[in-house]
């Protein structure tokens, strides 16, 4: 069982958009998938509880900062684990951190939310110094389509020698109209340009997890 966190401190940012997206994403790969909401908004729940024709991962409600301990517990039979984190919320975010594999950080591209994630970036190290893991990686949520990233952006990036993932989001009105239907980008329009978008990134996510093969070679674990 592998578990990813998608973390903010940064309210808006597109995590919520990402995760369900993402678990989704996963799900179609034929992975067992279980998207845990840490947020007391509960905005993944309200998109799980939304009645669908097509499948969704399960989403579990979990808002206490014992995640680590939890997640183990209920997940056991899972492949993914992908957690839908919280804004402002320090102590969850801690406990995120300890019960991940991978912490994935969406920053909208402008150099002041990149740099405002220095304080989850700094808790991810601390983590790895005592645990060795998780791994951390920024993701480019909410881009404006056809334009690059900026300079100031590029250069924000840079200057936090963490992994940028290949793929990313951008501002599509696609994103919240699939969100209000508690369904993904890849059911509302497989062929849309935000399904090519989350499919990228899906496989970024099993590619940087070493889960490509988990399901032929039955190495899951
Ligand atoms: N790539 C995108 N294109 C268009 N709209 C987006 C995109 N990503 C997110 N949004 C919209 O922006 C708003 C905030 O996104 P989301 O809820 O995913 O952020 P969040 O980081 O989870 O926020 P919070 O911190 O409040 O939990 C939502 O209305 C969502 O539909
Ligand atoms: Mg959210």
């Amino acid at each position: 069982m592998k578990v990813v966190a998608v973390l903010n401190e940064k309210g808006g940012c597109g995590k919520t958009t990402i995760a369900t997206n993402l678990a989704r994403g996963l799900q179609l790969e034929g992975r067992d998938v279980m998207l845990v909401d840490s947020d007391v908004q509960g905005s993944a729940r309200d998109w799980g509880a939304v009645d669908t024709e097509t499948e969704k991962p399960a989403v579990v409600g979990m808002d206490r900062p014992t995640l680590h301990k939890d997640i183990p517990k209920v997940a056991e039979g899972s492949d993914v684990v992908v957690i839908d984190g919280a804004a402002r919320a320090e102590k969850m975010q801690t406990s995120a951190i300890k019960a991940s594999d991978l912490v994935l950080i969406p920053v909208q591209p402008s150099a002041y939310d990149i740099w405002s994630s220095e304080t989850l970036v700094e808790l991810v190290r601390a983590r790895q110094e005592v645990a060795g893991k998780p791994d951390a990686a920024f993701i480019v949520s909410r881009q404006i389509v056809g334009t690059n990233l900026a300079g100031e952006a590029q250069e924000a990036l840079e200057s936090f020698d963490l992994p940028v993932l290949r793929g990313r989001t951008a501002q599509r009105v696609i994103y919240a109209e699939a969100a209000s239907q508690g369904l993904s980008v890849l059911d509302v329009d497989p062929s849309s340009k935000a399904a090519g978008e989350i499919r990228q990134i899906v496989e970024d996510i099993l590619a940087t997890l070493d889960l490509q093969t988990a399901r032929t070679n039955g190495t899951t674990g």
